[in-house]
């Protein structure tokens, strides 16, 4: 077994040395075996196939409960695969059609490894936790951030969260990443977190930004080994022209040797199929066939050593959106009505009193994040229970002194009246009339 893992870990070594130097214990560790799914793949032809442990009517097909399989309407092929076993990196098809739809209207989109599958977008940051985490690894999030970061890659693997302000005077801040890993040894490999549109702050950088920023993370990596981590959970949710809505993955891919982007997307929020869990990994490197493999043992290990394999029916379900040729104008018609709703929100945001409650950054994505000055000394978790209280309105509140409303989930008429509540209810805890 080791003989494999060594053979694995030579080859990702001499291939690509930064994403080498960058793995954690736990990444050099994992391997994938030749164990049952492979065993049973390498069967797949035989005619007498007594391998892997699902039961079928023999000849290789499956048998749902009739109850269950009346409520899917789908070809032999599908139905089989729905309700078997996926393999473990994901359906094939679904990986190259997703791949297809993360390059849309791309025509010099640069080469990637294929999508890998996963369990949702928070089982994708877990394998990446998995592999490039770990005790005292320096993982870079510019803060306010999405709290299950620090779940995934501190309390889980031990990693350090390191952080910078995500915004300075009301602006967004490209140095963030860098101002956070400045005093980071150089040469010690780190991971920077990147999401936009973000979540708790609704922002997506501007062109400028965006150069800014790209510059900013090349010169960390003349320094270190960096694994950038695109979290794309609401690409291209972008309501102002002008602000890109590409997703910033693609302005990385191959521009440094030392840096390793990986694009973390799904089906999740971009075809509102939340309750599926289909989330995808996309490593953005250009790499030889051996080399893929070798990193595709890692990351199937994990995947394997987790969640066995990802949901089968979930990427059926997906692959007859992808196949129809109708997801864009599908996902379209919902990004339609998430930007009527930003823009029902505006005159209420422009409206609020600024001494009780200032807008940060807010071009995009699913949430408004609003700052209490520091001045009111207000709790923004009593705020947030006095509003479900006494105002029936229910926000997210975020340490030391922030409010999220997600806009995705509020009728457009709705929204002004929420703000107006949120302000009233901070106003009566300042002591304000
Ligand atoms: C920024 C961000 N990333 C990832 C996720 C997780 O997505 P999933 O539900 O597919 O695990 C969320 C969910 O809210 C999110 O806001």
């Amino acid at each position: 077994m080791s003989e494999i893992r060594e053979q694995v870990n030579r080859t990702l070594e001499s291939a690509t040395p930064a994403l080498y130097a960058a793995l954690s214990p736990l990444g050099r560790r994992m391997f994938y075996p030749a164990d049952i799914p492979v065993q049973a793949q390498e069967a797949r032809q035989t005619t007498f196939n007594g391998t892997i442990g699902i039961f079928t009517d023999g000849r290789g097909n499956a048998v749902p409960l009739p109850s269950m399989d009346a409520v899917l309407t789908l070809s032999e092929d599908d139905r089989n695969r729905a309700f078997l076993y996926s393999p473990v990196p994901g359906f094939e098809e679904l990986r190259t059609l997703w791949g297809d739809w993360q390059r849309d209207d791309m025509a010099d989109a640069p080469a990637t490894c294929l999508p890998f599958a996963t369990a949702g977008l928070a089982h994708a940051l877990s394998i990446i936790a998995d592999l490039f985490g770990g005790e005292g690894r320096a993982i870079a999030i510019p803060t306010p951030f999405w709290g299950n970061y620090r779940q995934n890659f501190e309390l889980r693997t031990g990693a350090v969260v390191r952080s910078a302000p995500a915004y300075h005077e009301g602006r967004f801040n490209p140095r963030a990443i860098e101002e956070a890993l400045a005093d980071l040894p150089s040469g010690e490999p780190a991971v920077a977190m990147l999401n936009f549109p973000s979540n708790p702050g609704g922002y997506s950088p501007t062109r400028e930004e965006r150069e800014e920023l790209k510059r900013s993370l090349l010169r960390i990596a003349d320094q270190r080994p960096l694994v950038t981590v695109h979290d794309d959970a609401y690409n291209e949710l972008v309501y102002e022209a002008g602000v890109p809505k590409r997703s910033f993955f693609w302005d990385m891919v191959g521009t440094h040797e030392q840096l390793i982007p990986i694009k973390v997307d799904g089906a999740t929020k971009e075809f509102a199929f939340f309750g599926g869990r289909v989330g995808f990994l996309t490593f953005g490197l250009d790499l030889d066939a051996t080399t893929t493999e070798a990193l595709e043992s890692k990351l199937k290990s994990i995947s394997r050593a987790t969640i066995g394999s990802p949901v089968a029916t979930s990427q059926v379900i997906l692959l007859q959106a992808l196949r129809s040729g109708k997801a864009r104008e599908e996902v379209e018609q919902i990004r339609a009505i998430a930007a009527e709703r930003y823009q029902a929100i505006q005159p209420a945001l422009a409206a609020l009193d600024p001494t009780l409650l200032r807008l940060l950054p807010f071009n995009s994505g699913f949430f408004v994040l609003l700052e209490m000055p520091a001045e009111l000394g207000l709790d923004p978790h009593a705020v947030r229970k006095h509003l479900i209280e006494h105002y029936s309105t229910g926000i997210v509140s975020i340490s030391p002194r922030y409010l999220r409303i997600a806009t995705c989930s509020v009728a457009a008429d709705a929204l002004p009246e929420l703000v107006a509540r949120v302000e009233r209810g901070v106003r009566e805890l300042a002591g304000r009339r």
